[in-house]
């Protein structure tokens, strides 16, 4: 791969750009400064500008631990976005969350630039299981887990309109029945917030801590992120063709 395409592809200088950079003697491949723009380098070389690694990769998966107060979009005029806590350099790689979380939910949130992938991922066809932490004002009693894990008719409202919730699976810790585990197959809007609703319950904190079978690394803090392991990225591939 050309050493100019190379630094476009990753974000960091246009080919003008990279052309007067590797003239200042300011990019190193392999530690050694770049003699031409247009030389070929392997894209897995180390490649440095101004000694910072430029950060190359065919296909981008972030896994991020959204916090709070931040929506889950590429822009917005008011609010600050998932992609606006990336480096500036993999911000200028077209990523978009694959999936929303409201701005009061947290967790795994998975940013790609993989339209046709993030498309099939979120299909309803495929059933892709999404698994949320949760807490609610009130205990939820076994009465209510059998209505929730049935399925519940969400009332319609400004944003959404009347539907039937699909079967999921709903627990509550053992030692406390006002916070638990739910996994859906869908995802609609405020669709766990309605869910609990529903059984005249209210939702007090919401958390994603798996999606598509990927656990949310518990390694990441609120507003970090890191890539996909490889193997993490077949069981994403392998969830969005089945
Ligand atoms: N359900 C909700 O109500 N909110 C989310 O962010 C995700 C699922």
């Amino acid at each position: 791969m050309r050493l100019d395409k190379f630094m476009s592809a990753a974000g960091v200088s246009s080919r003008k750009e990279t052309a007067l950079l590797v003239k200042k003697g300011r990019i190193l491949v392999n530690g050694i400064p770049a003699k031409k723009p247009d030389m070929h380098i392997d894209p897995s070389d180390p490649v440095t500008l101004d000694g910072v690694p430029v950060i190359y990769r065919e296909h981008i998966f972030i896994m991020m631990n959204k916090p709070l107060g931040i929506v889950s979009a590429t822009e917005d005029p008011n609010e600050k976005t998932v992609v606006d806590l990336l480096p500036e350099q993999l911000q200028r790689q077209h990523l978009f969350p694959c999936g929303r979380l409201d701005k009061n939910t947290t967790g795994f949130v998975l940013l790609t630039s993989e339209g046709q992938l993030s498309h099939r991922i979120l299909s309803p066809k495929r059933h892709v299981e999404k698994t949320y932490r949760f807490t609610v004002k009130y205990p939820l009693s076994p009465d209510d887990i059998v209505l929730l894990s049935a399925g519940v008719t969400i009332k319609a409202d400004s944003h959404a309109s009347e539907w039937k919730t699909a079967p999921c699976t709903v627990s509550v810790d053992k030692t406390d029945p006002t916070s638990g585990e739910i996994i859906l197959t869908e995802g609609k809007y405020h669709q766990i917030k309605r869910m609990m609703e529903a059984v005249h319950n209210q939702i007090t904190s919401l958390s994603r801590i798996s999606f598509a079978g990927i656990d949310l690394d518990p390694a990441l803090a609120l507003g970090e992120w890191r890539f996909l392991t490889d193997a993490e990225e077949k069981m994403l591939r392998y969830a969005a063709d089945t």
